[in-house]
């Protein structure tokens, strides 16, 4: 029986349905916080597949001590925590869970849009704090969508998902990518612009892009200063993509009008951070994929790439390629 190591307890039946089927002795990792580095070497040592999630780190030093591990598969789209180089060198399969969470995360965007230009989270905030004396015309006013443009950074399937969703708020939908859509241009009415110029025309700009070597704090101070004063930024990547002591600042002198974040770094972000400082800032735990349908479908994504490739076989969602992968 093929040993497989779970690193968190995940949602839903059908990935242990999936694993038993297969006839895999499953073991979960019970803590509600994740294995520690060490625990987590312990675990895998003798694992032949494990289900990881972004807390855990996969790279060339875990690989050596955990020799039978033949497939790491990641219970998430991201996978900036997996060395897939390291992978290809020890003929470790890596995967990821595409075509599932986009929408979901699409729909937290959104959330995170209307709390940035609603101020749902600020005026909730002053509410309970009995800041509600009377009905004010001039109390937490916010922009509106439907006049604003919005500019989606990255057209991948989550930035997509969110550009659908947003263009029925009757507003300009713009995007900068690596790659030109022109048919989702022309299906959705959305438009193309270099980032500079996406940058400069945004109300409100949603990074969308995977957390590549590229783009490392691709946002920073310049393009921060770019930005039209007051604008917002909602960021449900990953946290490093934006240079956080840049958008502190930026915050802090009054040129970008707020922040919706999903993912900061670290995470979690310590308490005593700068970003809890301001009213005008949300900040939500990395929960973009967090409904029970999606966690539950991304769970048994995994579970399929782990029993493909514990069969010998090619995983359905590879992100390496190893050359000999371990039998
Ligand atoms: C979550 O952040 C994911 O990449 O799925």
């Amino acid at each position: 029986m093929a040993k497989v190591f779970i690193t968190r307890t995940i949602p839903g039946d059908e990935a242990a349905q999936v694993l038993a089927a297969a006839g895999h002795d499953v073991e979960t990792w019970a803590g509600d916080m994740p294995p520690t580095r060490a625990e987590l070497l312990a675990a895998l040592s003798s694992a032949d597949a494990a289900m990881t999630m972004v807390t855990d780190r996969i790279d060339a030093e875990l690989l050596a001590a955990c020799p039978s591990l033949k497939v790491a598969a990641n219970m998430a789209v991201g996978y900036d925590n997996l060395d897939c180089a390291a992978g290809d060198a020890a003929g470790t399969w890596m995967t990821n869970t595409p075509g599932i969470l986009h929408r979901t995360t699409a729909e937290l965007a959104i959330a995170l849009i209307l709390s940035a230009t609603r101020n749902i989270v600020a005026s909730d905030r002053d509410t309970r704090a009995g800041g509600w004396k009377t009905w004010s015309p001039t109390a937490f006013l916010g922009i509106d969508l439907h006049s604003a443009t919005l500019g989606i950074i990255g057209l991948g399937e989550i930035g997509l998902a969110t550009a659908e969703i947003a263009v029925a708020f009757g507003g300009r939908v713009v995007y900068a990518s690596r790659t030109r859509k022109p048919d989702e241009e022309k299906r959705l009415g959305i438009e193309y612009l270099s980032l500079d110029d996406l940058l400069a025309q945004s109300d409100i700009v949603s990074v969308h892009v995977p957390r590549t070597p590229d783009t490392l704090h691709m946002l920073s101070s310049e393009q921060f200063a770019r930005m039209k004063q007051g604008a917002l930024l909602v960021n449900t990547a990953r946290g490093t993509v934006v240079d956080q002591d840049a958008l502190v600042a930026s915050l802090r002198s009054g040129h970008l009008g707020g922040a919706a974040l999903d993912v900061t770094d670290p995470e979690p972000l310590p308490l005593d951070h700068p970003l809890y400082s301001f009213a005008n800032v949300v900040i939500t735990p990395h929960i973009a994929s967090a409904s029970t349908q999606t966690r539950s479908r991304m769970a048994e994504c995994a579970a399929r790439n782990i029993v493909a490739a514990l069969a010998g076989e090619t995983p359905p969602n590879p992100v390496n390629r190893p050359t000999q992968p371990r039998r």
